[in-house]
This record gives C-alpha cells, sequence and structure tokens, in this order.
C-alpha cells in the first residue's frame, strides 16, 4: 500500500520524506489555508520537494473554470495529479483530464455509487473521506470494502485512495481491505511507529549494556 501525506506542511513533508516512507502528497483548499501561503506557488513548491504524486485541487466549480485550473495546475510539474470535487462538472472534467493523459484524483466521495461514477469517468484515483463518514455516524471503511469489491469486479484501474484518515486503526483496515493508498495526517504516520513494548524492550537492552561500564567499541 503506498503512503500519501495528507498536509501542504513542508516541513512535515521533508520529515516524511526523511522517514522514507512517503509515496506521495494530498493537498486541499483547508489544508492550504491553513499555511497561509499563495495557492499555486504552494503545490508548485510541494511537486519540486516530492518525487512521487502531489494532488492540488480545482477550486472552481463550473466545467470550464475547473478544466482552466486543472491545466495550470498540470503546468507546475509533471507529478502534479488534478483533484476535482466529485460534482457532475468535476467527473467531466476527470473524464476530458484522462483524454489528455493528465491524472485525476476525484475527492469528496462518500458512496459507492460516486466512486463507480468516478472510474466510469476514468479517474486515476477516488477518494473515500472515511473519517467524515464516521464523523456522522456510519462506517467508513465499509466503503472501502464496497469500492473495493465493485472495482475489483469490473476490473476498473482506478486507484482507492483512503482520505479522511483520523487513526492508525485506518491504516490498518486499509492494508487488509487491500486499498492501494492511504493519504495519511502526519500526526497518524508518527503514530504507526509506536509501541510501548518497543520503547521498554530498547530501555532494557540499553540499561543492561549500561551496567557492564562498557561501550560499543569494548
Ligand atoms: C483528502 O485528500 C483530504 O485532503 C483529506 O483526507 C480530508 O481529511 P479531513 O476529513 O480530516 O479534513
Amino acid at each position: 500500500m503506498q503512503f500519501f501525506l495528507d498536509t501542504a506542511d513542508i516541513g512535515e513533508i521533508e520529515r516524511g520524506l526523511e522517514l522514507g516512507m512517503v509515496d506521495g502528497v494530498t493537498t486541499n483548499p483547508s489544508l492550504i489555508a491553513k499555511q497561509g501561503k499563495p495557492y499555486l506557488p504552494t503545490v508548485k513548491e510541494i511537486a519540486e520537494l516530492v518525487p512521487g504524486p502531489v494532488s492540488g485541487e480545482v477550486l472552481a466549480t463550473d466545467y470550464q473554470g475547473m478544466l482552466d485550473q486543472a491545466h495550470r495546475l498540470a503546468e507546475l510539474a509533471d507529478n502534479v495529479v488534478i483533484k476535482v470535487p466529485l460534482i457532475p462538472e468535476g467527473l467531466r472534467v476527470a473524464a476530458q483530464l484522462d483524454a489528455e493523459d493528465i491524472d485525476t484524483n476525484v475527492t469528496l466521495c462518500f458512496s459507492a455509487n460516486q466512486a463507480l461514477l468516478a472510474a466510469k469517468a476514468g479517474a486515476t484515483y477516488i477518494s473515500p473521506f472515511v473519517g467524515r463518514l464516521d464523523d456522522i455516524g456510519h462506517d467508513g471503511m465499509a466503503l472501502i470494502e464496497e469500492i473495493i469489491e465493485i472495482y475489483d469486479n469490473y476490473d476498473y484501474a482506478t486507484d482507492v485512495l483512503v482520505a479522511s484518515v483520523r487513526s492508525t486503526a485506518h491504516v490498518l483496515q486499509s492494508a487488509t481491505l487491500g486499498a492501494d493508498v492511504a493519504t495519511i495526517p502526519f500526526g497518524v504516520l508518527e503514530k504507526l511507529y509506536r509501541h510501548s513494548l518497543t520503547d521498554i524492550g530498547l530501555d532494557k537492552f540499553l540499561s543492561d549494556w549500561a551496567k557492564t561500564g562498557k561501550s560499543f567499541d569494548d
């Protein structure tokens, strides 16, 4: 499973790349707004830093406006993936970009039927938002299971990108279900490393050796 970082924070992206666990990045308007920086230059800066796919979202909601912004985003760098919302005009844009060989990430997916439409439109990635579904009492991961089953039934090429990930359990379930990608907030990525027995075991190893009074080279 690929790990994307769900952030527009350059510090987090640099640290994630250093850890060797980041295959790509997803941004959205809210994440870029949080950085207080201009829109296109931020997507460009991230795309230049990250070797893998970087999702940058259109801000327009009409067909021509989205398509124009998609082309401007795509010109920033070869690895920019165009994020379009799951609305009728968004899927028309996804189909057009597919015809132009430009990768897309269809975002704000909350149902299996929406995911089916995105695959039929030729989306490169579909982003179902599991955390936001959990927030309203639905089962976000059940949606992932359903989408994977549908895509397998018809051999759709669209990759399932689990979004709105809030916990390490979401990451584990994504991997168990065979999702292609999980886009993970930096705080959740850090938590994946942690286990109390790892810390206890390491402390014991080091303190046992320290008791000998010898160093690494003795
Ligand atoms: C996906 O690409 C979105 O940027 C993101 O996962 C949304 O997450 P949130 O629901 O935590 O805002």
